[in-house]
């Protein structure tokens, strides 16, 4: 059970105005707000531990390292990872997908196949384009049927021994939808290829569990999980990550550097040269202690709840269309108000109090298929309320007068 009122004193946030009005946040697909405790560890690190980590035997380093790579336990934990050494420290899911695509360079041979969806964020796209150009790989894409699924039998025959990588998202961010990710785990094992999910948009919401999905790669941000931006981690099976060569090159990252020859660290440090956002990645920590306090299933069910309310209030606003109605999806809901530009619905109502994305949502390819320049994105946490959802209902109707 959510205690929603208590957990809403957790957020100092959410007591602002903005535009004189309260402040209504719908947009935690983009990012989510963060508990006073992680913007408490952000603050004591700073005020009592600041130093660099895994540098210096005197006492603030050694107490900011053992601090920083208690998170990576937690996250090892969380995740049901095998090892701490799998996780790699990134600034984010983005981060963390480039590194995999710029070290299969050297993995990569023309002619290989990688395999993304139509669902994927630019972030899930671009680097594997970039790949391609490197290697002469090419991208293959598992298309989507009308409500925004991806269609499983269209994958099984873009699968051949060709495929070298499958690169999906566990949710999609503009559409909601819950791809079948063990499945397509299963299926791309049995051609002996690697799968990278990005779980960027799952990890707010549902539980991953690295060794139970068997996947090669999992892609997470912090800021999306009530953490601070500019950290997240990439996940990898120890296998992976000891073929692939470092991402970038630096400080931490070596063993020993002649002129000659530099030979690299062990993981995870081999992809974590430089100093990183040792702040962050403490408080990365925090938020992930403060999900669990609430319990990620409650979170789950709370906020499947809010999606099936919100679903049926939407629907009852004349002219408005919901893109994305898979059966399996979480609490995002895009739409479009017929003759209305989004931008136009999403700046009325933001000068109401509520903040939602408008626009392609790093996502042009899922536009181009629904033939649309955009849509008015509503995203809700556990810290969302269905009182919330009515005046969010009330404001897109003013907007609606106000603009026929
Ligand atoms: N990927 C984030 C979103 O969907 C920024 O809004």
């Amino acid at each position: 059970m959510i205690d929603n009122q208590a957990i809403r004193n957790d957020f100092p946030i959410l007591k602002q105005k903005v535009n004189g009005k309260p402040l209504v946040y719908f947009d935690n697909a983009a990012t989510s707000q963060k508990p006073q405790v992680v913007i408490d560890a952000l603050e004591s690190y700073y005020t009592e531990i600041n130093a660099n980590i895994h540098r210096g035997v005197h006492t603030l380093s050694q107490l900011s390292t053992s601090a920083y790579e208690n998170t990576r336990t937690k996250i090892k934990t969380y995740f049901n990872a095998k090892f701490n050494h799998e996780i790699i420290f990134t600034r984010g899911t983005t981060e963390s997908i480039n590194l995999v695509a710029s070290s299969f360079t050297a993995i990569l041979k023309k002619d290989d196949e990688i395999i993304i969806s139509y669902l994927e964020h630019h972030s899930n796209i671009v680097p594997w384009q970039l790949l391609c150009e490197r290697t002469g790989a090419k991208l293959k894409v598992i298309p989507i049927n009308n409500d925004g699924e991806l269609i499983f039998s269209e994958f099984e025959k873009l699968l051949t021994n060709k495929t070298k990588l499958v690169a999906v998202n566990h949710i999609s961010n503009t559409l909601g939808t819950i791809n079948p990710i063990k499945k397509i785990i299963d299926a791309t094992h049995n051609v002996n290829a690697a799968v990278l999910i990005d779980g960027a948009q799952a990890t707010p919401h549902i539980q991953a569990d690295f060794q139970e999905l068997n996947c090669d790669f999992y892609c997470v941000s912090a800021h999306k999980m009530y953490g601070p931006t500019g950290i997240g981690f990439l996940y990898g099976k120890e296998k992976w990550l000891n073929k692939m060569q470092p991402y970038h090159g630096g400080g931490e990252m070596i063993k020993e550097v002649t002129f000659e020859k530099t030979t690299y660290a062990g993981l995870p440090h081999k992809f974590e040269a430089g100093t990183p956002n040792i702040a962050a990645g403490i408080a990365f920590g925090t938020a992930i202690d403060y999900i669990n306090s609430i319990g990620i299933k409650n979170i789950a069910s709370y906020e499947n709840e809010l999606l099936q309310y919100a679903t049926k209030k939407f629907l009852k606003i004349d002219g408005l269309k919901i893109y994305g109605t898979a059966k399996n999806k979480t609490s995002v809901i895009s739409f479009n108000i017929k003759n209305i530009h989004p931008f136009d619905i999403g700046s009325i109502v933001d000068k109401l109090g509520y903040a939602v994305r408008t626009g392609h949502h790093c996502t042009q390819p899922i536009m181009q298929f629904y033939n649309i320049p955009g849509t008015i994105r509503a995203s809700f946490a556990f810290y969302n309320t269905k009182e919330e959802i009515d005046g969010f209902v009330a404001a897109v109707k003013r907007a609606i007068l106000m603009l026929s």
